[in-house]
């Protein structure tokens, strides 16, 4: 039983309020949101017990906002992949998409798939980003892709077709909210669950170490007795 945080997944919330409070156009909390993700990534690369880090980007539901927002989040993923890929490999980072790409313009997915290939040799932390990701999609992909290779559905078998078959340990939701919003619905069975009420462009590195500390106080049993 490891008290370690080797994987942390984070459900990035509140940018729009973040920004909106300020009386500027949600999208700018977008920008300011990247801006932490670039911090947190650095931190998770430069701390050795941390192996993965998986980020809520873009949900399958996300779909549903303006046009507008939509479209001003992928420039702003394309653009993040294409302008930190000197910090991935500088920092020995991994990048690893997770959820359904198909949906993506060609540019995008092109992008996602450098960053991936440029990025496969690197052996420190891994940086999952779920774009167009749904857990319960994940499940339903994972599930078909058993059926189409006529493979018994078995709970390993199963979780072995996910995108990602890496556990959370540690799952951190920003911007006062207390739900998982179909994010690692499958990986998060057994993790520590932490909310704050701060909003994803005002988290800092220094409030993530303390959740850190925090969770390494935490008795896991995983079902057991200890
Ligand atoms: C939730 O805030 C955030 C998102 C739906 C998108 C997450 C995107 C980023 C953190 C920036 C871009 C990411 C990368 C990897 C470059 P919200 O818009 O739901 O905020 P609200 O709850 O205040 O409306």
């Amino acid at each position: 039983m490891s008290n370690q945080p080797r994987h942390i997944a984070i459900i990035m919330d509140g940018n729009g309020r973040w920004a909106q409070a300020q009386g500027k156009n949600r999208t700018y909390g977008h920008e300011k949101g990247a801006e932490t993700v670039r911090a947190v990534t650095t931190f998770c690369a430069a701390n050795d017990e941390i192996d993965r880090l998986s980020l809520y980007a873009f949900s399958t539901e996300n779909w549903k906002r303006p046009k507008l927002e939509v479209e001003f989040l992928m420039k702003l993923l394309e653009k993040y992949l294409k302008n930190e890929l000197k910090t991935y490999l500088e920092g020995n980072i991994r990048f690893e998409p997770i959820g359904d790409l198909t949906l993506f313009s060609d540019s995008l997915r092109q992008t996602i798939e450098h960053v991936r290939r440029e990025t496969a040799g690197c052996t420190g932390l891994v940086q999952s980003l779920a774009l167009n990701y749904g857990a319960q999609d994940e499940i339903v992909r994972a599930a078909n892709a058993l059926i189409a290779r006529n493979t018994p559905l078995t709970a390993e078998s199963l979780e072995h077709a996910l995108d990602t078959c890496e556990n959370v340990d540690l799952l951190i939701r920003t911007g006062g909210d207390h739900r998982l919003s179909n994010f690692l619905l499958w990986q998060a069975a057994y993790a520590e669950l932490f909310f704050t009420d701060t909003l994803w462009p005002d988290f800092t590195t220094a409030e993530l170490e303390k959740i850190i500390k925090k969770f390494k106080t935490v008795e896991r049993r995983f079902g057991g007795l200890n």
